[in-house]
């Protein structure tokens, strides 16, 4: 996620714009920009790390005598964060300037053909090519050559556009990228990624829809479906949120935000990497060749903590379906253990941050000893995906909440693309088989969206027995014990509770000592090839006067046999049940919390990158 400002109207914009941006940071802080127009040409600034960074560089700038620009704060997907790669980019001309949010996933074949006309890019970013298309159709009508551009666009986008030979108009267009407009009685227009950056001069807001374009001059503003030209009618909404509870979006907390984020959070990460059509897979940033990937006989994953789960769930995937031995090691231990690996070795790290100290250490361990080394990343720039050999980034943007959440599921998004790829590399997924776990990729995020409004009711209340419970156990089977294992961390993280996870079938094996009528016990209980299994070990726990919470597939009403406690989610396909199994385990750990009034999103004790050993 990138945050987008831009302002026309009587105000000075730089203040307005740096206000705005200010509001925004959470959306992505790894580089940041302003344009503006002033004595009949653009000014623009723009430099790597944080908002203060750029209000550093604009220094007396502030007082611009100018009234209308654009600011960008960003989240880096494409091109490492750099003032090179910073918002705002500019066509060859240098009057045609845009920030942008998304992903234009068509930028690589739009940059060659646009390169042999002639234009010359100065970044690496997906957003210049942008500024270039529409410079490349622009004649006299701005409009005309945005539309003419977005015909050739493939992919999500927001942006803000500005050009210095129309000084009094932005214009803004939207797709598959959140983009608000703001009016004031002043007559001012406005464009913000989110409400936050309004608020401080607005709570009139208008919400652009996908397809749709605005163009805004002071006291005019007018809104087009982008494709047809045909005006769009659009009324104002007043929004009564404050502002820290804007940056929110309305939520109480970050977490509950990036909770519901996760279905664009899949979406993004899955976006142009997956041929609905063939099953192909393609990962721009893996950087290994067909050649390593049939020399490697055996698989290494390191990462900590709800990383950590990730590996443990791509270790079933990856045997099952690119037939390859996979080793997971907690990597505070990987590091400290006689490792037996060599260039027929891959290493893979997985981490949100990307700058974990222990598993940093590990796959600087891992290179050493001569493996090539991929991470599964959400931080572009980051140090692991800087000394790693190749990237497989998860695209959820920021993650605020201390407990991962939207990460999770977008690195078990990003495995299982690498999955995919992986078994076409080494031949070992048939076409059918692949088109099967495709299709269930692409539809798991659907299924999560219509789910969460759902499923955050029904946990609301299930908790009310269980919120002040001083132990819980969480038990699951296959690819989905690693669930249990990431329900019981987000519960002991956010709440403070005692919680365990364990394989179900290991209960006997004394853990099963526990069970009391006091002891509650949540059960992963698919219909999958494990279920009779797992639901025996359910009895078991029955019979002890358990206190059993169920999550099973809609329908299984046996389920009722055994207890009130039930939470029925879709049947979807069963590789994709580590997906969606967690988003209650997420919503039940955050409802306890905020009945316990625990810190949400920064619990105590906990940093939300742990780069300490
Ligand atoms: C997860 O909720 C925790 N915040 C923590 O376990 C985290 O997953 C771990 O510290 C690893 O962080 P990383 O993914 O950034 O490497």
């Amino acid at each position: 996620m990138c945050g987008i400002v831009g302002y026309v109207g009587s105000r000075r914009v730089v203040p307005v714009i740096l206000e705005g941006l200010r509001k925004l940071e959470y959306r992505g802080y790894d580089s940041a920009g302003i344009v503006y127009y002033q004595d009949s040409k653009l000014i623009k600034y723009r430099c790597e790390g944080k908002l203060s960074a750029l209000e550093a560089l604009i220094d007396d700038a502030i007082i611009a005598p100018s009234h209308i620009g654009l600011g960008h704060t960003r989240w880096a997907t494409h091109g490492a964060p750099t003032t090179e790669n910073a918002h705002p980019h500019t066509d060859c001309t240098g009057e045609l300037v845009l920030v942008h949010n998304g992903i234009i996933e068509n930028y690589h074949s739009l940059r060659l053909e646009l390169q042999a006309k002639g234009h010359v890019f100065k970044s690496q970013t997906d957003t210049e090519v942008l500024v270039h298309l529409i410079e490349d159709y622009l004649e006299n009508d701005l409009v005309a050559a945005v539309q003419q551009a977005l015909t050739r666009v493939e992919g999500s986008y927001a942006f803000g556009l500005f050009w210095a030979q129309m000084p009094d108009t932005l214009i803004a267009v939207r797709k598959h990228s959140p983009l608000v407009l703001g009016v004031d009685e002043s007559g001012a227009g406005y464009i913000a990624s989110d409400i936050p950056a309004l608020l401080p001069y607005t709570n009139q807001v208008i919400f652009l829809e996908d397809g749709e374009m605005a163009v805004i001059k002071e006291n005019d503003m007018q809104v087009f479906d982008s494709v047809s030209g045909n005006r769009v009618q659009k009324e104002a909404t007043t929004i009564t949120w404050n502002a820290a509870m804007a940056e929110k979006a309305g939520y109480k907390h970050f977490m509950l935000k990036e909770i519901f984020e996760q279905p664009m959070a899949i979406r993004n990460t899955i976006s142009g990497r997956i041929n609905p059509e063939t099953g192909e897979v393609t990962l721009a940033e893996i950087n290994l060749s067909d050649e390593d990937f049939c020399n490697i006989d055996r698989i290494f994953l390191v990462a900590c903590g709800t990383s950590w789960h990730t590996a443990l769930v791509a270790k079933y995937w990856i045997e099952k379906y690119a037939k390859i031995p996979v080793d997971v090691d907690i990597a505070s231990e990987f590091r400290y253990r006689n490792l037996l690996i060599n260039d027929r070795v891959l290493t893979i790290s997985i981490s949100q941050s990307g700058e974990t100290a222990d598993t940093l250490a590990g796959i600087r361990l891992a290179k050493q000893l001569g493996s090539k080394v991929i991470t599964i990343c959400n931080v572009v720039g980051s140090t692991m995906t800087r000394e790693a050999d190749g990237t497989v980034y998860t695209h959820a943007g920021p993650e605020i909440g201390v407990a991962s959440t939207k990460a999770f599921t977008s690195q078990l998004a990003a495995f299982f693309l690498f999955t995919i790829f992986l078994g076409e590399k080494r031949g070992t997924l048939e076409t059918e088989k692949k088109l099967e776990l495709a299709a269930a990729l692409i539809d798991i995020a659907r299924v999560i969206e219509e789910l969460l409004p759902v499923l955050q009711e029904q946990i609301a209340q299930l908790i009310e027995g269980y919120y002040d419970c001083s132990d819980f156990l969480f038990v699951g089977r296959g690819v989905n014990f690693p669930i249990a294992l990431e329900g019981a961390l987000k519960l002991k993280e956010i709440s403070y509770i005692h919680a365990e996870g364990y394989a179900a079938g290991e209960l006997k094996h004394g853990p099963i000592a526990l069970i009391d009528n006091k002891m509650p016990v949540l059960a992963i209980a698919p219909q999958d090839d494990l279920y009779q299994k797992t639901i025996s070990n359910v009895e078991e726990i029955k019979a002890r006067q358990g206190r059993i919470i169920l999550i099973g597939t809609e329908g299984d009403k046996h389920l009722n046999t055994i207890t009130d406690a039930i939470i029925y989610l879709p049947k979807v396909h069963d590789e994709m049940n580590p997906i969606l199994y967690t988003i209650p385990a997420q919503l039940l750990s955050y409802e306890i919390a905020t009945m316990r009034g625990c810190d949400v999103d920064q619990p105590r004790n906990l940093a939300k990158s742990v780069t300490v050993e």
